[in-house]
């Protein structure tokens, strides 16, 4: 019998990873949203309810519409959709919420048609939807929601996605302190150029992260999770910025930076103890100012979007 309906896990994800500003990114397990994508025999598309947080339902408005009808205009169904989202991805919380939405519309599409689609195929639609929440097309966060474990984006134009390896070790901690920070003001305050030296030690870096994906090198891992480019001008927007980190690279974490375009911090640990070690120290730190916040500890999830 045909399919008319499918249940998602739409994943949070980390992006930039410290050396990899727009091009890196990894899926998370513990936190993301629900999706329903029901078929129906109307065309077009209906976002049919939104819960969690409070983000329009027009279609043309939100980035799971937007990525949709970027699919179905080129795909030409003979049928249309209808999309639920259970939010529980905060937006602006910079662990991948717009992308989550986005991936999962496109995601869900495609397998109720059949999975005409690769996930290149699909990372590229559901960029519409993300650069309409951010105001640029980058896919650091939808090629691992779609893809799982670690993406490299080669390129957008053409798009090509690498996937590179997890080591089985690797967990994250995550602190989402509830402060807003929108994607678009935090690229607006970047330089547009930047030192030769930098450019040498970020290339030096992301390359070294390469290889130790592929070699499990977990010291390499963390001699490479450098960021001399991004940090400096965005660490300023985030509260207690260096103590946090100061604090978790000597309590033993990997690596420690900005998640995505920020609030959110992520740290890279060997282990899953460690990691909630890590988490018990950004709680403390986090502890002395007024923020609320947000912890998660979660492993890498290899397998991206799932259907539940
Ligand atoms: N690479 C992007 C940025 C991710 O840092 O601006 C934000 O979604």
């Amino acid at each position: 019998m045909e399919q008319k309906e499918v249940k998602l896990f739409t994943p949070a994800t980390v992006a930039n990873v410290s050396c990899g500003f727009d091009i890196l990114g990894f899926c998370l397990d513990t936190i993301g949203d629900d999706m329903i994508i029901r078929k129906t025999e109307g065309h077009g598309i209906t976002i049919t309810k939104i819960t969690g947080f409070d983000l329009p339902t027009t279609t043309t408005e939100n980035v799971a519409g937007i990525s949709a009808l970027a699919l179905m205009d080129y795909l030409k169904p003979n049928c249309g959709f209808e999309i639920e989202i259970h939010k529980r991805i905060k937006p602006g919380s910079g662990i991948g919420s717009s992308a989550a939405s986005a991936a999962g519309s496109v995601f869900g599409i495609n397998y109720l048609l059949g999975n005409p689609l690769n996930k290149t195929e699909l990372t590229s639609f559901a960029m519409k939807g993300e650069a309409y929440a951010s105001k640029a097309e980058h896919a650091d966060n939808l090629a691992p929601a779609l893809f799982g474990g670690f993406t490299l984006v080669k390129s957008t134009q053409p798009l090509q996605v690498l996937q590179l390896p997890t080591p089985s070790d690797l967990f994250a901690a995550i602190i989402h302190p509830q402060i807003e920070i929108k994607t678009a003001d935090a690229r607006a305050i970047l330089p547009r150029e930047t030192s030769l030296k930098n450019c040498i030690t970020q290339t030096a870096n992301m390359g070294s992260f390469v290889h130790a994906l592929h070699t499990s090198d977990y010291d390499l891992i963390e001699s490479s999770l450098k960021d001399v480019i991004i940090e400096p001008h965005r660490k300023a927007l985030i509260p207690k910025f260096d103590t946090l980190k100061e604090n978790v690279m000597a309590s033993g974490a990997l690596g420690c930076g900005i998640s995505g375009s920020g609030p959110s911090i992520y740290t890279l640990c060997k282990g899953q103890d460690k990691a909630k070690a890590i988490a018990e120290v950004m709680t403390q730190i986090y502890s002395d100012t007024t923020i609320p916040f947000e912890i998660y500890v979660s492993k890498i999830n290899t397998e991206g979007i799932k259907i539940k």
